[in-house]
C-alpha cells in the first residue's frame, strides 16, 4: 500500500534551524495560521493567541532571550504561542503544545521550516510582548524557508521499543 501524502508529511518534517532571508508571503503565513486554528483543544476552549512578529528589532530582542534557540535571530517571522491560563487552567499547556505541532506541520506542508525552542527567559519575552500575568508563553517558533540542505532525519526508537500489545 502506498503511503499517503499526510503520513509522509508527519514522517518527513524536520526541525529547521537555518533560514533563508526570503520573507514569508502574507498569504502563506495566513494559510499556516488558518490551519492551526483548527487544532483540537480540551472542551474546544481554544485557549491560545498567536503573536506574529516580523519587526527585525523585536526579533533580535526576543532571540537574545531564547537560550537554546539563538537561530531565531535569523528567521523572518517569529510566532509566539501564548496560552490563556484563566480560560483553560487544566489544559492550556496541552492545547498550546498541540497547536505548536499543528503550526509546524502546516508550515512544513508549505515548504516552511521551524524549530521548537525549549529554554527561553519567558518573563523577559512576556514583557517585550506586553503579555498579562495569566498568559503562559509556551514557546517562540521561528518560521522561514529552509536555508541549505534539509537535515537528515534524527534517529527514532523502533516500534518494538515503544509499542506494547496487550493480549
Ligand atoms: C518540547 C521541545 C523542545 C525543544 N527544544 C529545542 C531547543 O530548545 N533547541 C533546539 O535546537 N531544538 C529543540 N527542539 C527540537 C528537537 O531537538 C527535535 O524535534 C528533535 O531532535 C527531533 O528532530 P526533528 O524535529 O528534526 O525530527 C525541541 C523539541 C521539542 C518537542
Amino acid at each position: 500500500m502506498s503511503e499517503s501524502e499526510q503520513l509522509k508529511l508527519l514522517k518527513e518534517r524536520r526541525s529547521i534551524r537555518s533560514y533563508d532571508s526570503r520573507d514569508i508571503e502574507a498569504e502563506i503565513l495566513n494559510q499556516i495560521l488558518e490551519a492551526t486554528r483548527w487544532c483540537m483543544s480540551a472542551r474546544n476552549r481554544q485557549p491560545w493567541t498567536f503573536y506574529v512578529i516580523r519587526n527585525k528589532e523585536l526579533i533580535k530582542k526576543i532571540a537574545k532571550e531564547c537560550t537554546t534557540g539563538p537561530f531565531t535571530a535569523g528567521a523572518p517571522v517569529l510566532v509566539a504561542i501564548v496560552g490563556d491560563m484563566e480560560l483553560s487552567p487544566n489544559w492550556y499547556l496541552h492545547d498550546t503544545c498541540f497547536a505548536s505541532l499543528q503550526l509546524a506541520l502546516a508550515a512544513w506542508s508549505l515548504g516552511i521550516g521551524t524549530c521548537w525552542v525549549g529554554r527561553i527567559n519567558r518573563e523577559n519575552v512576556k514583557k517585550l510582548l506586553n503579555l498579562k500575568e495569566t498568559d503562559h508563553l509556551l514557546t517562540v517558533l521561528p518560521l522561514g524557508y529552509p536555508k541549505g540542505e534539509i537535515p537528515e532525519p534524527r534517529p527514532r526508537k523502533s516500534l518494538d521499543e515503544i509499542v506494547k500489545y496487550i493480549e
